[in-house]
């Protein structure tokens, strides 16, 4: 008996030296775990006579209980002088300011097509959209590029394996397939709510959106953003064509007015097709749109092909009408003075925090553009 009560004693004197709850729980391991002192003494209970047992079975299982007690004991003292300790360390000054919070940025390609936006949709325009993976027919064939022409390579396209039927989907290389959408008369359901289908003429059109070549240096980028512009109605011609460009130019740069030339070129789904040029004054090592004695290429125009009319089962001797194409990131490179359009797309946050927008910088008719 004096073994046990010499160990209740050293154990007793343990558990209430215990600096922490890790010592306390390497004591509870050597006294009640598996193979701990107490442990070792219970189990020498069945090797006892009935006579011997009845004296130290209490015995034991009373030690036993003690000293789970004065541990359990010990350690919610411990744990109360740790929190404490904590509540006291740590100490939270309310009356401090908040750290600053990072604010996210609208895109300048997404203001910029905003700002393109809020202007057409003020001159009677309707936003119409189409999916960036397309048919070979949408993107080339039914816009009159004939078979194996090469202005098809010159758009450097980005294809797709065949399908099982022979069909070889692209990535649209241009928003002007959107036309042809727009403007087909079909029965067929479109793929998602947002896709343009069989709009009736009167058509006025806007196709934002984005576009893809295998294209990439300062000035091209294999993904990019192009607007597109169709008018269809009945008496349409480059007057129309040529007022609208230029009030929509005016407007963006948000000058008094600009001067405009057309020069000829060719694009597939055009006839006559033009590059339209602006006026612009380059001395001052900056490009200022609206003065000036230089011209600045800005975008691609013409009438409507009347082979893409028919494609989409619009008769030409009836409707008219004008298409363009512009590229919205280098619109905004004009318009924000950013020098490098792969810039635009390598999300460098602290880019974005120089050129972004404010959320709350919407641009409309009534507040403004920028
Ligand atoms: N699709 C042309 C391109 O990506 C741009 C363009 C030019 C669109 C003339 C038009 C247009 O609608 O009439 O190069």
């Amino acid at each position: 008996m004096t073994d046990l009560t010499t160990l209740e004693a050293e154990l007793s004197a343990q558990v209430a030296a215990a600096p922490d709850v890790a010592a306390l729980e390497a004591l509870r391991v050597a006294a009640l775990g598996k193979s701990g002192s107490i442990s070792g003494l219970l189990k020498t209970l069945g090797s006892m006579s009935p006579d011997e047992r009845r004296e130290a079975g209490p015995a034991i299982n009373g030690l036993r209980d003690r000293v789970a007690a004065a541990l359990a004991e010990r350690k919610a003292a411990l744990e109360a002088a740790e929190l404490d300790a904590r509540l006291a360390a740590e100490t939270l000054d309310l009356t401090l300011p908040a750290p600053p919070r990072r604010k996210g940025s609208v895109h300048p390609t997404m203001q910029v097509m905003d700002e393109m936006t809020a202007i057409f949709a003020e001159m009677g325009f309707q936003v119409a959209e189409g999916p960036d993976i397309e048919t070979d027919f949408n993107n080339f064939t039914a816009l009159n590029f004939p078979e194996k022409h090469p202005a098809r390579e010159m758009h450097d396209t980005f294809f797709f394996k065949p399908g099982a039927d022979g069909e070889r989907k692209l990535l649209r290389t241009h928003t002007s397939p959107v036309q042809v959408r727009a403007m087909q008369r079909t029965n067929e359901k479109p793929a998602a709510p947002w896709i343009a289908t069989a709009i009736e003429p009167p058509i006025r059109i806007i196709v934002p959106g984005r576009t893809y070549r295998c294209d990439s240096d300062a000035t091209h980028s294999p993904m990019f953003h192009q607007m597109e512009g169709l008018v269809i109605d009945k008496g349409i011609h480059m007057g129309h064509l040529k007022w609208t460009l230029e009030t929509f130019i005016a407007r963006f740069f948000e000058v008094e007015g600009v001067v405009s030339r057309f020069r000829p070129h060719h694009f597939p789904f055009t006839e006559p097709s033009a590059e339209m040029d602006i006026g612009c004054d380059r001395s001052g090592g900056e490009i200022k749109i609206g003065t000036g004695s230089d011209w600045l290429e800005i975008l691609g125009c013409g009438m409507v092909h009347p082979n893409v009319l028919r494609f989409c089962g619009i008769d030409p001797d009836v409707y008219q009408g004008f298409a363009f194409g512009l590229g919205i990131d280098r619109l905004g490179m004009l318009k924000y003075g950013m020098p490098d359009l792969r810039d635009m797309f390598e999300g460098d946050t602290r880019w974005l925090g120089h050129y972004g927008f404010s959320a709350f910088a919407a641009p409309n008719p009534a507040t403004g553009l920028s």
